[in-house]
């Protein structure tokens, strides 16, 4: 275990705060992703992981494929399962801006994970078969027992996965399945970066359900620089609504950890 001390530790309504320079929070990122596999699979002998793609975690992916080759993961990723968050829709696997692709380049194919454990939402199946394939997705998750742990980003607007803000209740944000929905406005925004212009941004896609995220054992959320910080103090100190639907996290705070730097963390303190 690394043994880095987090500048501040609080505790608010969302979860337990870590507040870390970003180099030193990808790195016990990392550390804490190998230990949560380590030891599901010590329990188990599977573990069974929801990743998350965006720009946020690719350092903690690099560190974690670093760990590996230099001989210091106490497992082998041969008993390690995962899921990931979310895909584009429509978006074809072989697309270098699909999030198959990106999980592919940043970890899957580093750590030697084969094809049939690593669970990526499909995008290209036909519009009228997603919903089957989004139940699907939440059936095997939950045979295979369940996620040890779920890695979670935030966007600028709260939103996990792809669970947009909504005008829904909260008891009917906290039951969402995993689904195909439409992608809100700042999202598409922040993706031109990804796609070159707002046309060629993706309109929907298909996203791990709240339920889905809620039930995992374990969450550990990462949301770095001053961007962030409105969403990051609105999830963790905000009313619980799903206009923030970082805020959602509140109602399983106990299993929630955040790590985040001073600048996202700036309206927490
Ligand atoms: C995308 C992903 C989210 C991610 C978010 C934040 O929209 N679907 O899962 O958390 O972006 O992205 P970034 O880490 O680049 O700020």
């Amino acid at each position: 275990m690394l043994d880095l001390e987090p500048q501040r530790r609080a505790k608010f309504p969302g979860g337990t705060v870590l507040v870390y320079p970003r180099a030193d929070a990808e790195l016990v990122a990392s550390d804490w992703i190998a230990s949560a596999i380590g030891a599901a699979i010590d329990d188990r002998g599977q573990a069974v992981v929801g990743l998350a793609t965006g720009s946020t975690p690719i350092p903690v992916y690099e560190h974690l494929v670093s760990l590996r080759t230099s001989g210091k993961l106490p497992f082998d990723f041969k008993s390690v399962i995962t899921y990931n968050l979310d895909e584009y829709y429509p978006m074809s696997p072989t697309d270098p801006n699909s999030y198959r692709a990106f999980m592919d380049k940043h970890l899957f194919r580093r750590v030697g994970l084969a094809a049939n454990r690593t669970h990526v939402l499909d995008g290209t199946v036909p519009e009228a078969y997603t919903q089957h394939h989004a139940s699907d997705f939440d059936r095997w998750i939950a045979a295979d027992g369940g996620l040890d742990l779920q890695l979670l980003g935030l966007g600028r607007n709260g939103h996990i996965g792809f669970n947009e803000p909504s005008d829904l209740t909260v008891e009917v944000a906290l039951a969402l399945p995993t689904r195909l929905v439409e992608l809100h406005p700042t999202t598409r925004s922040d993706a031109i970066k990804d796609f070159g212009t707002e046309f060629d941004v993706p309109r929907r896609a298909l996203t791990m359900g709240i339920a889905s995220i809620l039930a995992a054992r374990s969450i550990l959320v990462l949301a770095f620089g001053s961007n962030k910080a409105d969403a990051v103090a609105e999830s963790l100190m905000g009313t619980m609504t799903a206009r923030m639907p970082g805020s959602l996290l509140q109602s399983v705070a106990r299993k929630v950890t955040w790590l985040v730097d001073a600048e996202s963390a700036a309206k927490l303190f």
